[in-house]
C-alpha cells in the first residue's frame, strides 16, 4: 500500500480509519451544511465536485443528499486504503467515482464546478500550492472551498467541567509543538485561518468565511462517549486523568473559506 508520505512526515490516514470515522460522527450539524449549500453557496442545479484528500468518502456522504440530483463526485486521496473503502461505500452508484493519487503531483483539467477540502490543508507541507491546484480544478466562476481547522481556536473550544481542570496547563507545550511543526516546513497550525488570505492572493473573488457550528457535548462515562472521542481530547492536550469522568464540550470551529474563480 502506498504511504500517504505527502502529510506530515510519517502519518498515514488508512491506519487511521477508527479515529477518522469516530470524528466525522460528531463534526457537523446537517442543517447547518444544508443551509451553506443552498443558502449560500446556492447550489441549484447539478454541480459537478471534486474532493481533494476524501478520505473514505464523508463529505460525498454528507453533501450528495443535499446537491440537486445527476450531480457528480469525485474523490481524490493519496491512501489506498480509505479510497478502496470509499468504493466499497459508493459501488452501484454511477455518479461517484475515486481516484488513489498524491495531490502533490496531481494536475486536475479545469472541469469542476466546485473544489473542495476539509481537515487536508492542514496535513501537506505546501497548503497554497494544495489550493493553487484546486482552483486549476474548477472551470470560470467555479467554487473553491476550504474546510480547514485552526489548532488554537480547537483547542480554546475544550472545557472539561471539573473545578481542578486547569484549560491552561497545555498552552506552553502546544505552542511548542505548533511552532516546531511550522519550523521544520511542515504543518501548518493556522492554516484555517489563513486559507482565506491565500484564496485572495490567488485571485479568487467574493470570499467568504465562515465557522462550522457544530458542538460536541459528552458525558464521559455515557455510551455516547467513545473510546475514540476520549484519545481526541487527550491528544488535545487534556491531562488522561480528566478524559473518563467529566462532562466535556469541544467546538473545533473549523474554519470555512470559500471564493470563486475569475
Ligand atoms: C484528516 S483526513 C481528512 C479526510 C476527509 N477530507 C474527511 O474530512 O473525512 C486527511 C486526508 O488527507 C489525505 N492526504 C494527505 N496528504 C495527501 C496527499 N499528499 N495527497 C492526497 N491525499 C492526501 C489523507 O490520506 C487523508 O485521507
Amino acid at each position: 500500500m502506498k504511504k500517504a508520505s505527502g502529510i506530515d512526515g510519517s502519518r498515514d490516514w488508512g491506519l487511521e480509519k477508527v479515529y477518522l470515522h469516530s470524528t466525522r460522527q460528531n463534526l457537523w450539524n446537517n442543517d447547518y451544511l444544508e443551509f451553506l449549500v443552498k443558502c449560500v453557496w446556492k447550489i441549484d442545479k447539478p454541480v459537478k465536485i471534486i474532493d481533494f484528500g476524501c478520505g473514505y468518502g464523508y463529505l460525498a456522504q454528507m453533501l450528495l443528499p443535499l446537491v440537486p440530483k445527476e450531480s457528480l463526485y469525485k474523490g481524490v486521496d493519496i491512501s489506498e486504503d480509505l479510497i478502496d473503502e470509499a468504493r466499497e461505500i459508493f459501488s452501484g452508484s454511477k455518479e461517484v467515482c475515486f481516484e488513489v493519487a498524491d495531490l502533490n503531483e496531481y494536475e486536475p483539467d479545469a472541469e469542476y464546478d466546485i473544489a473542495i477540502c476539509q481537515a487536508v490543508l492542514r496535513h501537506v507541507t505546501k497548503p497554497e500550492d494544495i489550493m493553487k491546484k484546486m482552483i486549476g480544478a474548477v472551470k470560470e466562476n467555479g467554487l473553491v472551498i476550504c474546510i480547514e481547522p485552526s489548532r488554537r481556536m480547537e483547542n480554546a473550544g475544550i472545557y472539561i467541567d471539573n473545578r481542578t481542570y486547569d484549560p491552561f496547563e497545555n498552552d506552553d507545550f502546544l505552542k511548542q509543538r505548533w511552532l516546531s511543526e511550522e519550523q521544520s516546513g511542515g504543518r501548518d497550525y493556522q492554516i484555517g485561518m489563513k486559507a482565506p488570505g491565500f484564496m485572495e492572493k490567488l485571485g479568487l473573488k467574493n470570499i467568504g468565511v465562515r465557522i462550522n457550528d457544530y458542538v460536541d457535548f459528552i458525558s464521559a462515562g455515557t455510551d455516547d462517549f467513545e473510546s475514540e472521542q476520549r484519545r481526541f481530547i487527550i491528544d488535545h492536550g487534556v491531562d488522561e486523568k480528566y478524559a473518563d469522568s467529566n462532562v466535556y464540550f469541544a467546538a473545533r470551529c473549523h474554519v470555512i473559506s470559500y471564493g470563486y474563480k475569475k
